[in-house]
């Protein structure tokens, strides 16, 4: 008798497809009124022997049924382990919060840049970092044989005449060839150069390119406007000094270095006013336009802002140092 009713019951729960049919057949067979509880009962009106035989029989069948039943529970609710498999979920518990994520702080430092720009009226436009030899180099006054090229070491696409650019600049042509003064903009990017890592220099780096042209454009304007640009980034007490620089897209060159917190000038970017040749190159009329570009390294502002040390941490991926943003 046990086993047929084990053997039905088996087979109910093999056939079951959803989780309330297996709560019926439970209780059809193991609850306070199941079949198997009512023979279980019964058999303390046995003499002791028989009790003792049967009793065991029919506990082990419902240990049986039991764990029948506790398997497709836990198939029901998706769970192969066997620390849960209860079937149901406790609604009211908190949920589980995603890991949430938060930007890179080259990212912060360039949104911050393109705010600070966007509120002075420059727009923010971007460039390929897979460019051309001609607006890398020639566009920018810089022709084949000047040995100015040896100042970018350059990752060069086998076989298909490009490169992988080694500053923003190029877009200072591009732009404008499109475009007639008076302008503004500004040019965030990766840039690459084939050169020696250290704390202060990688293989890829992000710049952003500046560029404004008008009528009048002086080095005053370009003073006035990086200082303020250097005041809301980094605050009011920021020292910056120029430099006397060399680059052929520019006439004059300057550089300009911002003091550290161990009162060390770190060069943050190359400016200087746009040569003429560059404007001929993109067919503006010759001296009736002047402008100054720069291009500042969006790295070295992030190192003095959050005075980290080392420029290799920002491509590390080690999250001990990001997850301090
Ligand atoms: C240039 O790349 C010029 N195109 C800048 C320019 C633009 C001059 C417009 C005149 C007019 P330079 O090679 O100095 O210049 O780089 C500019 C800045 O980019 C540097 O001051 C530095 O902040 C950053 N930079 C350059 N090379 C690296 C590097 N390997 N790793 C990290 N940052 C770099």
């Amino acid at each position: 008798m046990f086993n047929q009713i084990k053997e039905k019951a088996l087979k109910e729960i093999a056939q079951t497809k959803d989780l309330k049919k297996l709560e019926q057949i439970y209780r059809r067979y193991l609850g306070r009124k199941g079949e198997l509880t009512k023979v279980l009962r019964s058999l303390k009106d046995l003499p002791d022997k028989e009790r003792r035989e049967k009793g065991q029989l029919a506990n082990q069948f419902k240990k049986e049924i039991d764990e029948a039943i506790k398997t497709k529970d836990r198939e029901f609710s998706g769970q192969s382990g066997s620390a849960k498999g209860k079937g149901w979920i406790d609604v009211s518990a908190p949920g589980l919060r995603p890991p949430e994520g938060h930007p890179h702080p080259i990212s912060l430092a360039q949104r911050q840049v393109e705010d600070i720009f966007q509120s002075m009226g420059f727009s923010v436009v971007e460039g390929p970092e897979i460019e051309n030899e001609y607006y890398n180099f020639d566009a920018l006054n810089i022709p084949k044989d000047h040995p100015a090229r040896d100042l970018w070491d350059t990752f060069w696409l086998k076989d298909i005449d490009l490169l992988l650019r080694t500053h923003t600049s190029p877009m200072q042509a591009r732009y404008m060839e499109k475009h007639q003064p008076p302008l503004r903009i500004i040019v965030p990017g990766r840039c690459f150069r084939h050169e020696a890592t250290d704390a202060s220099h990688d293989v890829q780096f992000y710049q952003t390119e500046g560029l404004m042209v008008g009528r009048d454009i002086s080095m005053v304007h370009f003073k006035g406007i990086v200082e303020e640009f250097l005041k809301q980034f980094f605050g009011p007490e920021v020292k910056m000094r120029l430099r006397p620089g060399y680059f052929p897209f520019t006439e004059p060159s300057f550089e300009v270095d911002i003091k550290d917190k161990k009162k060390n000038w770190l060069e943050i970017m190359g400016a200087g006013m746009v040569h003429q040749n560059v404007f001929k190159e993109v067919g503006y009329p010759l001296r009736k336009w002047q402008g100054f570009a720069f291009g500042v390294g969006l790295e070295r502002l992030a190192m003095l802002k959050y005075k980290i040390d080392d420029i290799r941490l920002f491509y590390s991926g080690d999250l001990r140092f990001l997850n301090q943003f």
